[in-house]
């Protein structure tokens, strides 16, 4: 169970970054739901999947390269772990990993890992990069349904529902 609204409360007073940005979280709410779709079909954790798509980006200090951002936003989770979300130890292990490795380009792994990788590639198009196949982990993410539903939703900078509803936030004029 993951009490949301504290939780992205919690991560947004640790995030650089503007929340509505590039990495911001639109880009969040899109990785989860690539994840969430891809995982219907993979069989990826769940739970995972959600709680990469907020802590994967999060501690980004530029919207660039950035090594390392995906170490810190593990970081970020362990300080959060037991106060605002529960997951137990396998399961935490595998957060942990998804968000380090997703800066490496990584596209082996358990398949809760290569969930997660992909769910973030297919959320390339909102800089105008097509994910390329080649370098996607799962079947899921490479059928040309899966992946023209994501470039789409990328490309018009689409935010999904769950930000206001989930998330309890909203977007103010000027943000
Ligand atoms: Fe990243
Ligand atoms: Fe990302």
């Amino acid at each position: 169970m993951i009490e949301w609204r504290p939780l992205i409360a919690a991560i947004l007073r640790e995030s650089p970054r503007p929340a509505w940005g590039l990495h911001g979280v639109p880009h969040w709410a899109r990785v989860l739901e690539n994840g969430l779709r891809l995982a219907s079909e993979t069989g990826a954790d769940v739970r995972v999947i959600g709680l990469f798509a907020v802590f994967h980006d999060c501690r980004r200090v530029n919207d660039d390269r950035d090594p390392g951002h995906g170490a810190r936003g593990a970081e970020l989770a362990g300080s959060c772990r037991g106060r605002l979300f529960a997951l137990p130890d396998p399961e935490f292990a595998l957060l942990t990993e998804a968000c380090i490795g997703h800066t490496d380009g990584r596209t082996e792994g358990d398949v809760t890992l290569r969930t997660c990788w992909d769910a973030d590639r297919l959320d390339l198009g909102r800089v105008g990069i097509r994910p390329d196949p080649r370098r996607l982990c799962t079947e899921a993410a490479k059928r040309p349904d899966i992946l023209g539903w994501a470039e789409g939703r990328a490309a018009a900078g689409f935010i999904p529902e769950r930000v206001r509803r989930d998330w309890g936030l909203e977007r103010g004029p000027g943000a």
